[in-house]
């Protein structure tokens, strides 16, 4: 039966999904029919993932024991460990990440996905043990030994504290965890459908989010956050603002952290992030890359009048984590630690009646062309 040609199959539903829903014309993202801008304000990341795997939230007993089966698997073998030491110094930490992720399912029983209590304790090895790598690559490429997770530690904090061996300002891990919340999940983007096309195949959850991982790392999906930053840097100033965004569209160029596929308006974890980057300056000073930054949408928004292309969730979030000192290399595997809990929603809702991802495509090349000899090319 022929088929139009969507080219990256834009507006084709991949699935039929109960985990999130996003309304691009009114900018409205919920989890499981609650909105994130409500999350934010009332619950925690690990919550938030709980949502998401298991379709409700939990009861006070069911959250605690969540968050203890979580905190007791921080733990990394220390042949993951050694295995990053292996890996070259200027890697980055996305493909370090997509390494050692590729590797844990080597030591931990993945394939039978029929088993659902195994597939509870790879969803809580996987969300607890992201974490873990970044930070202890984020250590290891400079050399210190990686630190040891601290059960005791709520999730967020203790990120920061496997980072920095110090325990961190409790807006920070506020606003982090809000962050979190806000990159955990996003419907049927590139990332979350990857991780389904392997998954079609009954592949091994840690063999599902490292295919994830290596599409999250390109700069059209989760690379653009560390890119935004790049280039508010590059900017340098607020009065050369205006001037760069003039000078990028007049050479037919992208501006980093802005447009959307399914939003017509401001991507509304943008402007959670905002406020979030508000929240974060007035008590913790300023921040220059901040002003930069809505002087760069402001002057973006008024250049692309017409074509609905906003900020995204890439243009706040790098300026949030660039303030609390963490390396813009790191700003995608944030945004994977989060994004697990999502990737792994979709994997659970699609095992319930999977089928083999197997589309089509509408051949353009030659038919009957004769196998010309060597000697006679
Ligand atoms: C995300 C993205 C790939 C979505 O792309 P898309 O839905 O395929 O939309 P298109 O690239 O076809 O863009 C449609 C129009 O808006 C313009 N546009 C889209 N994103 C733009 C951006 N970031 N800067 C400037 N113009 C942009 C395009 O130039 C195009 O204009 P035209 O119709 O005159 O040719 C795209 O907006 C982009 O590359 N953004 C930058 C990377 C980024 O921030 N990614 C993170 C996404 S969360």
């Amino acid at each position: 039966m022929p088929h139009d040609f969507m080219p990256g199959l834009a507006g084709i539903p991949a699935a039929k999904s109960a985990v999130s829903d996003v309304d691009g014309e009114h900018g409205v993202l919920e989890y499981r029919g609650i909105r994130v801008e409500e999350l934010c304000q009332r619950s925690s990341y690990l919550e938030t993932a709980y949502l998401l795997l298991f379709g409700h939230l939990p009861t006070r007993p069911a959250l605690a024991q969540w968050e203890q089966d979580i905190a007791h698997h921080r733990r990394v073998k220390y042949s993951i460990v050694d295995l990053m030491k292996c890996l070259p110094e200027q890697g980055h930490p996305m493909d370090v990440l997509q390494a050692a992720v590729a590797a844990l399912g080597m030591f931990y029983p993945g394939r039978n996905v029929k088993d659902m209590e195994n597939n509870y304790w790879s969803d809580v090895r996987l969300i607890a043990k992201l974490p873990t790598i970044i930070a202890g690559w984020a250590r290891l490429r400079r050399g210190d030994d990686a630190i040891a997770p601290r059960d005791d530690l709520a999730f967020s904090e203790n990120f920061f504290y496997m980072l920095t061996e110090t325990m961190p300002h409790p807006l920070w891990v506020e606003i982090f965890d809000d962050c979190l919340i806000l990159h955990a999940e996003h419907t049927m983007n590139a990332s979350t459908f990857t991780g389904l096309v392997t998954a079609s195949t009954l592949a091994d959850p840690y063999t599902v989010v490292a295919s994830s991982l290596g599409a999250l790392k390109g700069p059209l999906h989760g690379g653009a956050n560390e890119e935004v930053v790049q280039m508010l840097k590059e900017i340098g100033t607020v009065d050369q603002a205006a001037r760069y965004v003039e000078q990028r569209f007049h050479n037919k160029q992208k501006l980093m952290g802005f447009g959307h596929r399914v939003y017509k308006v401001k991507d509304p974890r943008a402007t959670i992030l905002q406020s979030l980057c508000e929240k974060l300056f007035s008590t913790c000073g300023t921040s220059q890359l901040y002003d930069i930054a809505v002087r760069v949408e402001r002057r973006a928004v008024e250049l692309l009048d017409g074509k609905k292309v906003y900020p995204n969730v890439d243009f706040y979030s790098g300026i949030i984590y660039d303030k609390m000192g963490i390396d813009s290399d790191l700003f995608t595997p944030i945004f994977a630690m989060a994004r697990v809990s999502g990737w792994l929603a979709h994997w659970l809702e699609q095992l319930r009646e999977n089928k083999l991802f197997r589309p089509d495509q509408i051949y353009a090349g030659e038919h009957n062309r004769p196998y010309v000899p060597l000697d006679q090319r």
